[in-house]
């Protein structure tokens, strides 16, 4: 598959629609371990307890996967300008390992909730943790790239082609 020069319409409507899904995720978690408790004493299998968490989250799942399907189908563009290899493979690994995170966040907390697990919680506490911080990292290397190294990282997620 040819490398483009940027992302299309689609693949930029879904990374951010994915961020502020995510953002609003975390930002409503308040609760959600106390929900859980309750939930495991009472032995309760309703939606009972935080719903704005948890949609918000069911929604991140499903738009990631779909974000995953498109990305296969519609590709990527290629490095950036002026790359080095070491640049372009952390990159790569470092979008997979976003990937990874998105898919596995909203799915450990799905099990915490449904198998009424506080040990796989508090793994999905340190899972959506770990999302958090390389997400802050990873946009804190785009503005880098952007306004440091002028090599128009930003753009490429901001202005669609095709
Ligand atoms: C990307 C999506 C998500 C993010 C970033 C996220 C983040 C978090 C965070 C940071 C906490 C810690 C709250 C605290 O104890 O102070 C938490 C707790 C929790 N979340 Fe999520 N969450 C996401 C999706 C989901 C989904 C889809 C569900 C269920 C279907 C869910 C269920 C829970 C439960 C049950 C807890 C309590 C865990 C415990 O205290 O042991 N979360 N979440
Ligand atoms: C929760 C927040 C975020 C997540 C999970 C996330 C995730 C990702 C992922 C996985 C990619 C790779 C896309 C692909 O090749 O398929 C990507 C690309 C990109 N993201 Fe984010 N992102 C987030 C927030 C941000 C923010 C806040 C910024 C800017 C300040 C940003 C800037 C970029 C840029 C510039 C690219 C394109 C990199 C390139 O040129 O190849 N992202 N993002």
């Amino acid at each position: 598959m040819p490398a483009r020069p940027a992302y299309s319409r689609l693949q930029i409507a879904l990374h951010w629609l994915v961020a502020i899904l995510i953002a609003a995720a975390w930002l409503t978690h308040e609760g959600m371990g106390r929900a859980l408790e309750t939930r495991i004493e009472t032995g309760a299998s309703g939606f009972e307890g935080n719903t704005p968490h948890v949609w918000l989250g069911i929604a991140v799942f499903v738009a990631v996967l779909i974000r995953i399907v498109v990305r296969r189908v519609q590709g990527a563009p290629g490095p950036l300008p002026g790359a080095t290899p070491l640049m372009e493979k952390a990159a790569t690994w470092g979008h997979r390992l976003l990937y990874l995170l998105m898919v596995l966040t909203p799915a450990l907390g799905a099990l915490a909730w449904n198998a009424h697990s506080e040990a796989v919680g508090e793994l999905h506490e340190t899972v959506g943790s770990a999302l958090m911080l390389v997400a802050l990292g990873h946009a804190l290397v785009a503005l880098w790239h952007q306004y440091v190294k002028k090599d128009g990282s930003l753009t490429r997620i901001t202005r669609p082609q095709g």
